[in-house]
């Protein structure tokens, strides 16, 4: 990330290789188009299962059909340096969120919620783990992404995020 950034975001789920890398680059292309360079993002997972590899196959291929790259993304796991280095970090879905507030060093600088926190008209409040199901689950991921990333970009827009 670029020292011209003052928010940096980060996105997670258990194995950075399906929600997190989708939500990483849907939230990018997003803020992309609305000028917001000032905003860092970058995704991890709470697991190390799938450390260094590229996002789910399946993944790809739903965000290449809405016009998003995701192949150049590798998955990493969450460390505690990430507390103090991010704004805001992201969950995908509570067990996540649980996971990562306990990881939390006590006083760091990282606020930490549920990414469907910014998609308040969204009918869930988690993006489900689509990784043992099939091809509609990973279009679920991206519908609820796409959500949560406008309504992001938008409080970062109007500068009401925290
Ligand atoms: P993600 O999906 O947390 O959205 O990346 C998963 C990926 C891998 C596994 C579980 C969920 N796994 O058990 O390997």
């Amino acid at each position: 990330m670029s020292c011209k950034e003052t928010v940096r975001v980060l996105l997670v789920c258990l194995g950075n290789i399906c929600r997190s890398p989708t939500a990483h680059g849907v939230l990018e292309h997003r803020l992309q188009e609305a000028g917001l360079d000032w905003v860092g993002v970058d995704s991890a997972g709470t697991a190390a299962y799938h450390l260094g590899k590229a996002p789910d196959a399946r993944s790809t291929a739903a965000a290449a059909q809405r016009g998003v790259k995701l192949a150049h993304l590798r998955a990493r796991q969450v460390v505690a340096a990430d507390f103090d280095t991010f704004d805001l970090i992201l969950a995908m879905d509570a067990q996540n969120l649980d996971d990562l507030r306990e990881m939390a060093p006590s006083g760091c600088l990282a606020s930490v919620r549920l990414f469907m926190d910014f998609a308040p008209d969204a009918t869930v409040s988690e993006v489900p783990d689509p990784y043992y199901g099939g091809v509609s689950g990973f279009e679920q991921v991206l519908d609820l992404v796409e959500a949560a990333s406008a309504g992001l970009v938008d409080q970062l827009h109007r500068g009401v995020w925290r």
